[in-house]
């Protein structure tokens, strides 16, 4: 039963104001979960209440979504029953009201949902991933890491915003983490030895002043090539071009690199990427505005690349549901702060693996030390998580934690390397 709620502000990854929640039952068991956030956002997700006041944070306060969580949603969650999480986060979504959970904040009813299932974790001295996932949860996800940052996450000319590096030849989890760590560090010394900067963007890649895509993809196939890895065979790469952001009035606008394109040409230009380069897997490809470009990449290119709706689907179930029944890609990031409760996440990613798609758990650009997420990975089995560079405490927090899981499950722990990415020459 729950005794109490709290919460407070603290700080991401950013230095921007965030909150966190207190969850106590009645046997002392506790839960804590700190809310992520997000810079470059789906227009559909759920809302981030921020207190907008000038003065305090340049507007970013979340005062109000504290008071909500210490205030009303303290008191409906007090005396509830922790291991009904179900009944619990829909009596949070009740409260709040909205379609959009504008009124209480997605931030306010997460940081409660996150922290009840781990005292609820707690109480039944359980790790969250097999108090959430029962005893069958032992696959270690397929890590995607984020190494050159651009887009809304870095000050650099890059369009598109993430390039990733995933250890599919990996054995183990704790294997993939040393092969990414070692492609990094490789990355780093090309990078300075080209004049480039190796200072880091907001999920810990590097944020060279490059122009294209292709200058990208070149230097990270190299780097892995040198490490001593086969492009491909031993580490896939990804990327998250984050495409809602540069879509504007119908043409992808690629500012930096200075040239516009249709969708037509936006959708030849990834698929040209994924036929010239060992890309296993592309996230938000197209904009979510543009539904139309999205199923014709889809049909051309969905049976040799994994295509991952994140702002076109906001974790949301029932826009999944439509992009599932439509040939909206063939995959679905979550994030659970884009839908604001644990059930309505797990809801999320039951409805894909029903379809036969592919799940990437998935953490935001603010992030902070809480490691929920890497539970969340192996509860679901879903078998990818992206959750950034291997730099950063926030980002490396998330791997950290795998690290001990997998330790943990020992001889039962089972790595997913790249069997659920579809590409057919994996
Ligand atoms: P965000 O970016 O957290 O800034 O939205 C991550 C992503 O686009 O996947
Ligand atoms: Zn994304």
């Amino acid at each position: 039963t729950i005794r109490s709620v709290t919460a407070r502000t603290v700080l991401d990854s950013r230095g921007n104001p965030t909150v966190e929640a207190d969850v106590r039952l009645a046997d002392g068991s506790h839960g804590r979960a700190a809310v992520p956030s997000g810079a470059s956002t789906g227009a559909r997700e759920a809302v981030e209440l921020r207190d907008g006041d000038p003065a305090r944070w340049h507007g970013k306060g979340v005062d109000r979504a504290v008071a909500h969580v210490t205030g009303e949603i303290a008191a409906a969650a007090v005396g509830r029953d922790a291991d009904d999480q179900a009944g619990l986060d829909a009596a949070l979504v009740a409260l709040d009201g909205t379609a959009d959970k504008s009124r209480l904040g997605a931030n306010a009813l997460l940081g409660v949902s996150l922290a009840a299932a781990k005292a609820a974790a707690a109480s039944h001295r359980q790790p969250l991933y097999r108090h959430i996932g029962g005893a069958d949860a032992r696959l270690l996800p397929l890590p995607m890491m984020n190494i050159v940052n651009g887009g809304a996450h870095a000050d650099n000319p890059l369009d598109f915003q993430e390039f990733m590096i995933a250890p599919v030849g990996a054995a183990t989890f704790a294997e993939a983490v040393r092969m990414g760590s070692e492609v990094f560090h490789t990355l780093r010394r090309d990078l300075l030895a080209a004049g480039h900067s190796t200072g880091v963007g907001d999920e810990g890649g590097f944020a060279p002043a490059l122009r294209t895509a292709e200058e990208a993809l070149d230097f990270v196939t190299a780097a892995v090539e040198r490490t001593g890895y086969r492009p491909g065979a031993d580490i896939g790469l990804v990327m998250d071009p984050a495409s809602s952001e540069f879509f504007h009035d119908g043409v992808y606008v690629y500012a930096g690199e200075g040239v516009r394109r249709t969708p037509t040409e936006h959708a030849d230009y990834l698929a040209h990427l994924i036929d010239a380069y060992p890309v296993v897997s592309v996230e938000d490809p197209m904009a979510e505005d543009d539904l139309d470009g999205w199923r014709d990449l889809t049909a051309r290119v969905g049976d040799r690349c994994q295509l991952t709706g994140d702002d076109v689907f906001c974790t949301n179930e029932q826009l999944l549901r439509e992009g599932i029944r439509t040939g909206v890609g063939n995959s679905v990031l979550v994030k659970v702060n884009q839908i604001g409760t644990l059930t309505e996440a797990l809801a999320a990613v039951a409805t894909a693996h029903r379809a036969g798609w592919t799940v990437v758990m998935s953490h935001r650009s603010g992030e902070t030390e809480d490691t929920t997420i890497a539970d969340l990975a192996v509860a679901t089995g879903c078998g990818q998580i992206k959750t950034g560079s291997l730099s950063r405490s926030d980002r490396t927090a998330k791997y950290n934690q795998l690290i001990r899981i997998e330790e943990e499950l020992g001889s039962s722990a089972r790595y997913a390397g790249g069997a659920l990415i579809r590409r057919g020459d994996l």
